[in-house]
């Protein structure tokens, strides 16, 4: 038998009824299920420890071949988040919260001891080397995400990070090799102007069993415009239609918010790319 919990969640993020068989009384699922971008904080500063508990969470994700090619800048001073909020397109929430996270792709301690050993470390200018930093930051950043969300704190990741990422070395000092690919928010959510759970897509267009399959994309994907211009309209925001609006999302350089450059950025930042 699923949970109430468990199924009132499962029942917003899909707008349909749990399957039989998913996991009740589970306190891991039912943070994750309960996950919604917060972007309205009060200005109290987090409990003591929160920022150390989730670093601790962060650092216990799976990383590629242990090299933990990641790092985190932990910025609480209102000037600092003010300027960052500028160089992320305005964000107001950036300034707002007490706490916000850099989280980086750090090849530069890798390139520092293989310098002290007079080491070679070529490997690291290839893109593969750089996916791995990406996807070992993310995976961090995640666990930290749940981490702060289990003790009630609220979290938005700001990928606007990356639309100066230049002056988001300089503002932050990265040494070369490392580069801000998205940040975060971190504070108490704001009661008064509450985040609901947005709707995502049903699993039949994102779960592919043994082999890809799009025989039920376009029907679930019908369905899940439907579910999202509900959701639109009871946060009383514009009518849309998701699918027409995720391909104005992608449809030209023009609607990358100015990372249409990240490749020249990130060679400024010492990432060749081979
Ligand atoms: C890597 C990444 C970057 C994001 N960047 C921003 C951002 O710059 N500003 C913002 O308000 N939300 C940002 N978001 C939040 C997404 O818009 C949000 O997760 C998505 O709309 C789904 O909503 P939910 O998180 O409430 O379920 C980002 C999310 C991710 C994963």
């Amino acid at each position: 038998m699923t949970d109430d919990v468990i199924a009132g969640l499962w029942t917003a993020r899909y707008r349909t009824a749990p399957p039989d068989g998913v996991p009740s009384g589970d306190d891991v699922l039912r943070h994750l299920l309960s996950h919604r971008s917060v972007r309205a904080y009060r200005p109290d500063p987090l409990p003591d420890g929160a920022l150390e508990a989730a670093v601790a969470a962060a650092q216990s994700a799976s990383t590629s071949s242990n090299l933990q090619a990641w790092s985190v800048v932990a910025v609480e001073d209102p000037a600092r988040r003010t300027r960052l909020a500028a160089l992320a397109g305005g964000q107001a929430h950036i300034v707002q919260a007490p706490l916000f996270l850099a989280w980086l792709v750090d090849l530069s301690r890798l390139s520092r001891l293989g310098a002290a050993r007079a080491h070679a470390t070529d490997g690291l200018d290839y893109l593969e080397t750089f996916v791995v930093g990406v996807v070992d930051a993310a995976l961090a950043a995640q666990n930290a995400a749940a981490t702060f969300e289990s003790q009630g704190l609220g979290i938005v990741y700001i990928g606007g990070l990356r639309n100066h990422p230049e002056q988001v070395a300089r503002e932050l000092e990265l040494p070369g090799r490392t580069m801000a690919v998205f940040g975060m928010c971190v504070g108490h959510p704001d009661s008064d102007r509450p985040a609901s759970i947005k709707p995502r897509l049903p699993q039949s267009v994102v779960l592919h069993r043994e082999r890809y399959g799009m025989a039920d994309e376009a029907a679930g994907i019908a369905a899940y415009d439907q579910s999202d211009a509900a959701f639109q309209r009871e946060q009383g925001l514009a009518p849309r239609a998701w699918s027409d609006a995720m391909v104005r999302r992608v449809a030209g350089p023009e609607s990358l918010s100015g990372r249409d450059r990240l490749r020249d950025a990130l060679a400024a930042l010492g990432f060749p790319l081979r």
